[in-house]
């Protein structure tokens, strides 16, 4: 396998799709036209008309493709933890609207990951829904031996957005990146939680829209909906297996090296702290730069939290003043050319930034003394939803940031009285 960088790996794969027929087409706003869904966690977002046939592509073209930026904020806690999670990353994508199907679609996933990419064939893994054996037989039919294709139920392989709107089953492709990273069970295979078998690419195969009721009524065509996490394909061709040590993860958390005096990979809190500060200024950035501003409800409060989490995990890591700015320049730097918002923009974001760091930065250690002492007095296991009140409303403590320095003692909050209290 060859070294590729991670622009290597987003040009080809564009270049690749545009060559079968499909429309490149630039990355949507994270906020998304859409008032079911709160920010863009998906390429297929800016393509719900298409599936359902309300707006129609040139038909000069088969499908699209893109390179998506996406937030999604449902695992923020195990962020840092593990080597795959993040809050902010980029989606390589393609996607037909009744023009090809499950069998080009198949075929143009081995051909890019075998020829393009060159991964080698005896690492990859398929997983098709339970009910789904034509997909087994058209990656039978392309060569896939059968001990490398396993069913999995509807938690893993079949894809929605939301509770409604265009969804279907799905087949993902792993590499498998060996038995030393993984979990070492007999049973270990696609779909175990451990990081030896790497879902890298869904295809969706987005035949129905889901409707209130809960029933799938079937979409006037059958579609297509692909995402490749481009952290992790670029992690499996930089031969690493954390997506913190690919090329431009690694780059920002060598800026918090730099930045606050530390070595990666001495300190198991130290590090936790560079991936945290790392990923969140990245979602800080690229939410700015679309548009979102900090505050108390909805995307703005989720862009707080992210900032505020990353404020208080620089503090962590021995900083008092702003330092974001120096993330955000190696950001811009980084990804200006795919994203021209960013360099547009870049003044916004650092005012925003700034000026939050500022506010917050201000109290935070207050807020710390505050909880520190609230907790050295605790009597049982639960933080009263009064002092999760107070921090919030005095110091500026997002209640789940509470919750998870609360959480890292072993300590629960009371967020019934909490919502009481922001009730008054
Ligand atoms: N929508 C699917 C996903 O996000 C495939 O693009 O995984």
């Amino acid at each position: 396998m060859k070294y590729m960088t991670t622009a290597e790996i987003r040009e080809k794969y564009l270049k690749f799709f545009e060559e079968k027929g499909c429309k490149r087409m630039p990355s949507s706003s994270l906020i998304p036209d859409d008032p079911s869904l709160l920010l863009t966690s998906a390429g297929m977002v800016q393509f719900k008309p298409y599936f359902l046939h309300v707006k129609e592509l040139d038909p000069a073209y088969v499908g699209t493709t893109t390179v998506q930026k996406c937030v999604r904020t449902n695992d923020i806690d195990i962020i840092g933890t593990t080597g795959r999670h993040l809050s902010f990353f980029e989606m390589l994508g393609n996607f037909s609207f009744g023009k090809y199907f499950k069998k080009e679609m198949c075929a143009w996933a081995l051909e890019f990951s075998t020829q393009v990419l060159e991964l080698p064939a005896e690492r990859l893994y398929f997983t098709v829904f339970e009910d789904d054996d034509e997909t087994i037989e058209i990656w039978k039919n392309l060569g896939v031996p059968e001990d490398h294709i396993s069913k999995l139920g509807e938690d893993d392989n079949f894809w929605r957005a939301g509770p409604t709107g265009p969804c279907g089953p799905c087949s993902e492709i792993y590499f498998d990146q060996g038995p030393e990273v993984g979990c070492g069970k007999p049973d270990c295979k696609p779909g175990c939680d451990c990081d030896r078998f790497l879902e890298y690419w869904n295809c969706v195969f987005t035949q129905f829209d889901g409707q209130e009721d809960g029933t799938l009524a079937p979409l006037k065509t059958k579609n297509i909906d692909t995402g490749m996490g481009l952290e992790r394909i670029a992690a499996i061709m930089q031969g690493v297996t954390n997506n913190y040590d690919t090329d431009v993860l690694r780059g920002l958390v060598a800026v918090g090296e730099r930045l606050f005096g530390k070595t990666y990979k001495t300190d198991d809190a130290t590090d936790l702290s560079l991936r945290i500060v790392a990923d969140h200024s990245r979602s800080v950035t690229f939410m700015i730069a679309d548009g979102i501003l900090p505050s108390n409800e909805g995307r703005g409060y989720v862009l707080r939290r992210l900032l505020r989490r990353a404020v208080m995990h620089g503090h962590k890591l021995g900083i008092e003043g702003p330092f974001l700015s120096h993330y955000i320049e190696q950001i811009v730097n980084e990804m200006g050319h795919v994203y021209p918002e960013i360099v547009e923009n870049r003044e916004l974001v650092e005012r925003v930034v700034a000026s939050e760091e500022e506010r917050f930065g201000a109290t935070l250690r207050q807020g710390q003394a505050f909880l520190d002492e609230a907790l050295s007095k605790l009597e049982g296991d639960t933080l009263s939803g009064k002092e999760a009140f107070t921090l919030h409303d005095t110091y500026g403590f997002p209640v789940e940031v509470t919750e998870e320095i609360c959480a890292e003692r072993g300590i629960k909050v009371d967020t019934a009285e909490f919502e009481a209290c922001m009730e008054e």
